[in-house]
């Protein structure tokens, strides 16, 4: 009886002219009825030294190659600079450093020099040296002469023109290392990155120096910082943790290249800087206490990533007595982050210039063990799971590969995805088993257009958040990947990453702005909803923060098209009649942003009216939406 029906309904619609039997696409919306909550850490940073992530990125040194240490390549970016007859010969020492951590120094031989025409050495910075008017820069080096008392002028000088930005002169070079600090402050300096560094000395006389280094403000101020147009951008985000540090950077190639923290603490002239697997060798700048400055600056937690024994060349460590000390250099890291200052990792963080210990609540193991063909991780994990449990039983343990031999709290998953992925797949956790541990997406992108996303990435990504969203009982947190871009040549490594810079200044791509669209409009609950007759391209999930009686509802319209949808709201005693509408859209799915117009596709914001419980909305081709009612 049933089916004779349909199959009656099926004739009679197939009689009428499509255009007929089109249904409006429709959103319906139980507001009293939540099907999950929403988990607060849902979205977060993921962090590592990739595309001059932290040299020649965040962290806002402008000197390159600062410290001469070991496995230098030739000195790239320092060359010699001699005014007039003066003369001078420039090599890397290898015999004499400031520490046995740095060895080696930069020696500046000077044969023949005036005060007129002093002579010495220049460093071109990062793609060039960011100057501005009015600003301070912090500036020190380490240095030792054979000439006493030779007094070292810096300045800031502009390539084209010569003319100097700022200069200073620092005296009482003595034959012992000392590490010396200088400022220097401009006036009316042109806004070019077109500048370098020069350190000249008026005599002939050898100085030996090393750790050069030339800082302009930074965030909040902090002595050796970051750059803060950046550090202003992730504020905008509204994440809630950095994982630190993840990715590639964390294993290493080989094993004596993974990240070990114990050498990014403390003085840089004790950090021995060392080879990163994205073909450049990291200054340590970024070490495990900045990271943690980094969380607290943008008052978020970290995800603190330990070693786990594994390194990409297929190199592991058997567990068992062999990982013991693996093991243990990562209790001691939950350590520094977490002891009191009367503990011995405490003392050292608190020696360290930061008493007060830092919140921790999730700790990775690894990062993409499903790469070590060997087999290890299942033994590995287990290992560190038990002992770190035995002394921090609350940690969430994240595992990085599927394991059998205990069950891990949480599991991390990579998604790199096509567009068309990131459609297809947006439902991708609308059936996993909740018995099972909970999941970090710890990296993710869909990876159209570079070096940064284009507005068909973001509306991907964006679709692949719906479903986060939806599902975000068991998809605690999340974290796009790779975070940074130097855009200049040479300086990207991955293509498509979510923010781009240069050295003067910096955009968030397409996607960029999806994640602070769906992280500022994240919600406490996740509210039952059916979309109706919408076509394949367009999603949406529902969240309310019952507390401030707020309802967001996400739409993505992926498609060419404006979609006019019906939205009713059911089970709200009342829907404010005004509401905002944010909106990230552009007119073809490649636009983009870029250093030269990095405003390109950016969310507008507005007021609208609403109807009634039940409204029609129609949501432009190629848009983001999030629209926030209040009942
Ligand atoms: O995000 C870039 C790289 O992709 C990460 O370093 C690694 O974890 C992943 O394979």
């Amino acid at each position: 009886m049933c089916k004779r029906f349909f199959a009656l309904v099926l004739l009679a619609a197939l009689a009428l002219p499509l255009s007929l039997i089109a249904q409006t696409p429709s959103l319906a919306v139980q507001v009293d009825h939540t099907i999950a909550k929403v988990s607060p850490m849902l979205y977060g940073l993921m962090t590592e030294e990739i595309n001059f992530s932290y040299d020649g990125g965040l962290y806002a040194e402008l000197v390159r190659d600062r410290a001469i240490g070991e496995g230098r390549r030739a000195l790239t970016h320092w060359t010699m600079a001699a005014r007039g007859n003066s003369a001078v010969v420039v090599s890397v020492d290898a015999q004499i450093g400031p520490s046995a951590a740095l060895p080696r120094s930069l020696k500046v031989s000077v044969t023949s020099a005036t005060e007129t025409a002093p002579a010495g050495v220049q460093n071109d910075g990062f793609w060039g040296i960011p100057v501005r008017p009015q600003t301070t820069y912090s500036g020190s080096f380490y240095a030792k002469t054979d000439s006493a008392g030779v007094p070292v002028t810096v300045s800031l000088v502009n390539d084209e023109t010569g003319a100097t930005a700022a200069s200073a002169t620092v005296t009482g070079l003595t034959g012992e290392w000392k590490q010396y600090t200088f400022t220097l402050k401009t006036a009316q300096a042109p806004v070019t990155a077109n500048n370098h560094l020069i350190l000249t000395i008026p005599r002939p006389a050898t100085v030996w120096f090393d750790l050069v280094s030339l800082f302009p403000p930074t965030y909040h101020g902090r002595p050796y910082g970051d750059r803060i147009d950046l550090m202003e951008k992730l504020a905008a985000m509204h994440p809630a943790f950095l994982r630190l540090p993840g990715g590639n950077y964390l294993e290493g190639d080989h094993i004596a290249e993974r990240f070990e923290w114990k050498n990014t603490i403390g003085p840089l002239v004790d950090r021995p800087t060392h080879p990163s697997p994205w073909r450049y060798r990291s200054s340590d700048g970024m070490g495990l206490l900045e990271f943690l400055e980094w969380c607290e600056d943008l008052k978020i937690e970290p995800v603190l990533a330990v070693y786990a024994g594994y390194s990409m060349a297929q190199e592991h460590v058997d567990a068992g007595p062999a990982l013991e000390s693996y093991v243990q250099d990562a209790l001691d890291e939950i350590e520094f982050v977490t002891g009191d200052a009367g503990t011995k990792w405490g003392a050292e963080r608190a020696k360290n210039g930061h008493p007060a210990p830092f919140p921790l609540h999730y700790v990775e193991i690894g990062n993409e063990d499903w790469f070590d063909r060997s087999g290890s991780y299942d033994g590995r994990y287990a290992q560190y799971y038990r002992e770190i449990k035995q002394r921090y039983p609350d940690l969430q343990l994240i595992a990085t590969a599927p394991i059998k031999s205990v069950k891990p709290d949480v599991l991390d998953e990579h998604f790199y995805m096509t567009a068309e992925k990131s459609f297809s797949d947006a439902n991708h956790y609308d059936k996993t088993d909740r018995s099972g541990p909970k999941i970090f997406v710890g990296e993710w992108a869909t990876r159209e257009g570079e070096p940064t996303p284009n507005l068909q990435a973001a509306l991907a990504d964006a679709a692949w958040m719906t479903g986060m969203e939806r599902n975000s009982d068991i998809v605690i947190m999340a974290s796009y990947a790779p975070l940074f871009v130097n855009v200049n040549p040479g300086g990207m490594q991955w293509e498509t990453d979510l923010i781009g810079y240069d050295a003067l200044t910096s955009y968030g791509s397409p996607s960029y702005w999806a994640q602070v669209l769906f992280a500022n409009h994240l919600g406490a609950e996740v509210v039952a909803s059916t979309l109706a007759n919408a076509g394949p391209w367009v999603y949406a999930s529902v969240t309310r923060d019952e507390k401030r009686r707020k309802l967001f509802v996400k739409v993505v319209n992926a498609s060419s098209d404006a979609a006019t949808m019906t939205i009713a709201l059911d089970g709200a005693p009342g829907v404010g009649r005004e509401a905002t509408l944010i909106v990230l859209s552009g007119k073809s799915p490649n636009a983009t942003n870029s250093i030269a117009n990095p405003e390109a596709v950016i969310p507008v914001e507005r007021r609208i009216q609403i109807a009634g419980p039940k409204f029609e909305r129609s949501f432009a081709p190629y848009s983001i939406n999030v629209l926030e009612l209040s009942y």
